[in-house]
């Protein structure tokens, strides 16, 4: 359901030029163009990891839990994670799965046309 950035995507929107200040925290982006007015520790700071991972900065300073929390207000969406293939088992799974093909439904056993079940012919 959340919206999937790449890392180029997001690089892009670094404060430059008018453009809004987004970061990644922990593989989610946020777009917090309109808090780096209102941030204790100034603009400045937040400005500098603009269009990258804040991770690191951010837990570096020793944010309190509020401050995670004021995080999720500007969660715009997630990190694409190229690293890992959306369909990673699908193929070979279908490919080596008997249970996908269909046989033929089992006849109940007829009944011979001659006398009985043995035979001695
Ligand atoms: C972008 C998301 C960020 C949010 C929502 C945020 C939020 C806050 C909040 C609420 C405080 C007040 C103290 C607290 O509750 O911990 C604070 C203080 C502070 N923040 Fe951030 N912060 C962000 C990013 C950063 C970054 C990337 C840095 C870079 C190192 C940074 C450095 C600081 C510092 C140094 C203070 C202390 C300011 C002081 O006590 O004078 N913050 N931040």
């Amino acid at each position: 359901m959340s919206q999937i950035y790449q890392l180029s995507e997001v690089a892009e929107n670094n404060g430059k030029g008018g453009k809004p200040v987004w970061i990644i925290y922990k593989g989610n982006v946020y777009d917090v163009t309109s808090f780096l007015k209102d941030h204790p520790g100034g603009a400045e700071l937040i400005l500098e990891v603009a269009g990258k991972d804040a991770t690191k900065a951010f837990n570096g300073a020793g944010h309190s839990s509020d401050a995670v929390n004021d995080l999720k207000k500007y969660k715009i969406g997630e990190v694409a994670i190229n690293s890992q293939p959306t369909a990673k088992s699908a193929p070979p799974a279908a490919a080596k799965s008997p249970a996908n093909e269909k046989l033929p439904p089992k006849e109940p056993m007829k009944e011979s046309s001659s006398s009985g079940f043995l035979c001695c012919c």
